[in-house]
């Protein structure tokens, strides 16, 4: 059954299936309403249900509290309706925020590069059958063949190419998607499915303040997307890309970056290793942010990794009077 479902602040509507979450049919529609994981842990897509009835699936207690539950609320990336709805968003709606979005939709296409590009990173690039429209800082979920199972990855290409998709994937020891296929059977040549864009990262309009950029590991995709963004459009008066490893096998695209830096003066790249000395800067990456700055105010921030880097990185940046609302974040957390 397809239900009809109305977000009571935008005076839009769309038809959602059983067994579709409420957040899919609008993005797919193009109807943007606030989220960011979309599995269900991050919280940013709560919706008040105003009228009707719908299953919460597997929506946790740690994101959704039971009380939240009790006063009507839902997760719009987990629920699916029973009946028709009238939702609310609980994040405040800006729909004249200057912000092009993109539909969300089903793409297929083919493995055309599968490097080994660092320590247990390989860089994958899917040739699109058709092309798919994404702001940088934006993610695809990939599923993983002959199986339910899909995993979120980062584009790290910039937004003007639309027709190859470049990711970066670390393997998860025992994971079911890299260390399971993209680590083991995945070569050039095969098929994958995918969809997309999904996600609310990234630097989308012009903004007068400096940014400061700080990447853990594969947390370095959606920042590349985002340099080579801002760089093209001059988003930013500046920009300072941070990039943690613990040796210089964690690092990667470093001539890139360098190559980079000497065409943009308004770019400063500074990779950090953590575990070997090298002529580059040591120590902790956020270490290398304080040590750098002063103060951080007046400034902005984008931060991906992993969610203990991330936390490290927003108290340092906090630590420097950088304004919280001026940082923003991916954080890249395991599925399971
Ligand atoms: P999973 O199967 O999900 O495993 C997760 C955990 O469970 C691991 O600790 C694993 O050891 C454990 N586990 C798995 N199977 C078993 C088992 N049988 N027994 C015991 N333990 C087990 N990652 C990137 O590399 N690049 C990106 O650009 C990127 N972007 C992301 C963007 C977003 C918005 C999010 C939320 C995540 C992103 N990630 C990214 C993380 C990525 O989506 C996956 O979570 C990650 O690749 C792990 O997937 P997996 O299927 O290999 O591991
Ligand atoms: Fe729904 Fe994160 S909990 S988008």
């Amino acid at each position: 059954d397809t239900h009809e479902i109305r977000i009571s602040t935008l005076e839009k509507s769309t038809s959602c299936s059983d067994d579709q979450p409420v957040l899919e049919s609008f993005l797919r529609e193009g109807i943007w309403l606030p989220h960011s994981c979309t599995q269900g842990t991050c919280g940013t897509c709560k919706m008040k249900v105003l009228e009707g009835e719908i299953d919460h699936r597997d929506s946790s207690e740690y994101t959704l509290t039971p009380e939240e539950r009790d006063a009507g609320i839902a997760l719009g990336c987990q629920a699916t309706p029973r009946s028709s709805l009238v939702l609310e968003p609980v994040e405040q709606l800006d729909p004249d925020d200057g912000v092009v979005r993109h539909p969300l939709k089903d793409v297929t296409g083919t493995v055309v590069t599968l490097d080994d590009i660092a320590r247990d990173i390989r860089r994958l690039v899917v040739e699109l059958d058709e092309p798919m429209n994404f702001n940088a800082g934006q993610y695809a979920e990939i599923k993983v063949p002959g199986t339910d199972v899909t995993r979120q990855y980062s584009m790290a290409n910039p937004p003007s190419q639309t027709d190859r998709l470049e990711f970066h994937i670390k393997r998860t020891p025992g994971g079911i998607a890299t260390d399971g296929w993209m680590f083991r059977e995945m070569q050039r040549g095969d098929r994958v499915e995918l969809k997309g864009p999904l996600g609310d990262f990234g630097m989308n309009t012009p903004q007068e303040e400096p940014a400061i950029l700080i990447a853990g590991g594969t947390g370095l995709a959606p920042l590349k997307s985002i340099v080579q963004h801002a760089l093209a459009d001059e988003l930013a008066p500046q920009l300072y890309l941070y990039q943690g490893g613990r040796t210089r096998q964690d690092l990667y695209d470093t001539e890139f970056f360098h190559r980079l830096e000497q065409q943009h003066e308004q770019f400063t790249y500074r990779p950090c290793l953590s575990e070997q000395e090298w002529d580059g800067a040591t120590g902790m990456v956020t270490d290398a942010v304080l040590e750098d700055f002063t103060s951080c105010k007046g400034l902005s921030a984008y931060l991906c990794g992993p969610p203990p880097m991330v936390e490290a990185g927003v108290k340092a940046l906090k630590r420097r009077r950088m304004a919280p609302r001026k940082i923003f974040r991916e954080e890249f957390l395991d599925a399971s």
